[in-house]
């Protein structure tokens, strides 16, 4: 590595062959084919960044393009060292490379920002200064608080889907996301003893979602900035991309047992739909009741089974062959049935309770096992 010595900018150049000292910034660019926009963006970060604070600049690159070329050959030029990690097996889109990047960071700050110069590095160092000055661990570039805008946010119909997203984002994460109007934002600064990489499961474009998620940072602070139109080419943002994003969130929002279990029981009541339309259909087809109940149940098992393994353990399901996850998942299914009448039999012979409350027992206990069951025998950990 080669850096300038902070105050040195303009001068003929001293250089230093260390990395940026204590209170310096790393800035992680990730860039997926931006040939056309990284000599103007290391152009516009060496006008406005060294001579106000140390810095270093890390490329985490998944281009099929020479950017990683064009980064080299401007590197050179730049009073800062610059770094060009190029990943030949991109694995989590965006914010896997943006992990990756920060994993080489070297600085106490480090700051996160698109090769595309939507986000002005002038802003970098008020970044840095907010939370030096606030104790803030993380600082957000919002572009919904005053003084901020999306004039480089396109077209009525991306600021409507981007609005729609913000909202449901912060509904389902209101404690992690207090204090963050803008929790889509790429642009931010966070300092690095507040990231836990081992903890992160990055998954596409939403990278400070996941950081404010998963790494709790216990004191935030916003700055306003406008976004700017892109200097060249065009958003690498696709329809895939949205529905990564959903998986992203629903990845996040069950990252505890008990959120899972919550979401386990959700999607356990809508089975009734289907379990109650089969159980109408056979009766009325002239079934009785009783072998009815049973084919009926096993629609509510199938529904169940298939919105499980699509929402909860997307993640999960590699551990085992699905005929093999099917087979099981029925049986516990079928089990729960079984054990119930058992259980309410005892709480009431037993124990003395009233019918009503010893179902209700059973219904839970039999539930909590299931969903531990499934945890542990269906989808491993
Ligand atoms: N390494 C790597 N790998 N970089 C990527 C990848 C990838 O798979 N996908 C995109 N990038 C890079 C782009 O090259 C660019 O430097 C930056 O990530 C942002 O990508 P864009 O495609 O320009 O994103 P955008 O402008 O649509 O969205 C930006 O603004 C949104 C707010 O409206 C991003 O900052 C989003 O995170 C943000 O939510
Ligand atoms: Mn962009």
């Amino acid at each position: 590595h080669e850096s300038l010595v902070p105050g040195e900018l303009g001068e003929s150049p001293v250089r230093a062959t260390d990395v940026p000292e204590p209170g310096a910034v790393t800035i992680v660019v990730p860039t997926f084919n931006e040939s056309g926009n990284v000599r103007q963006l290391l152009r516009r970060i060496t006008e406005s960044v060294p001579a106000r604070l140390p810095c270093e600049v890390v490329f985490v690159d998944d281009s099929t393009d020479d950017t990683p070329e064009v980064i080299r050959a401007a590197a050179p030029d730049c009073p800062f060292p610059v770094t060009v990690l190029h990943r030949p097996e991109p694995v989590g889109g965006l914010g896997g490379a943006v992990v990756e990047g920060m994993k080489a960071a070297t600085s106490d700050w480090i700051v996160v920002m698109d090769g595309d110069c939507q986000h002005p590095p002038s802003l970098v160092p008020d970044l840095v200064a907010t939370g030096e000055r606030s104790g803030a661990a993380l600082v957000v570039a919002s572009r919904y608080i005053e003084g901020g805008s999306r004039a480089g946010l396109a077209g009525s119909y991306r600021v409507a889907v981007s609005r729609a997203a913000t909202w449901l984002t912060k509904a389902l994460f209101p404690r992690r996301l207090r204090g963050i109007s803008d929790p889509m934002s790429g642009f931010f600064a966070i300092r690095r003893s507040a990231v836990t990489a081992e903890l992160l499961r990055p998954l596409g474009y939403k990278i400070l979602l996941e950081l404010a998620v998963r790494s709790r940072p216990d004191r935030v602070a916003e700055v306003p900035f406008v976004f700017q139109e892109r200097y060249a080419g065009e958003s690498k943002s696709t329809a895939q991309e949205g529905a990564r994003f959903l998986r992203h969130l629903a990845g996040l929002r069950t990252a505890s047992p008990l959120s899972r279990m919550v979401v386990f029981g959700l999607i356990g009541l809508t089975g009734f739909v289907p379990n109650l339309t089969a159980l109408w259909v056979l009766t009325e087809a002239g079934l009785h009741y009783l072998p009815a109940e049973i084919v009926a149940n096993q629609f509510g098992v199938v529904w169940n089974f298939l919105l499980i393994e699509r929402l909860l353990f997307r993640e999960r399901r590699r551990h085992r062959h699905w005929a093999d996850r099917t087979v099981r998942f029925a049986l516990l299914a079928n089990a729960d049935l079984v054990l119930r009448i058992p259980l309410i039999a005892l709480f009431v012979g037993k124990f003395g309770l009233a019918v009503l409350p010893a179902t209700a027992l059973a219904l839970v206990i039999t539930f909590v096992l299931r969903f531990v069951g499934t945890e542990a025998l269906v989808y491993l950990p």
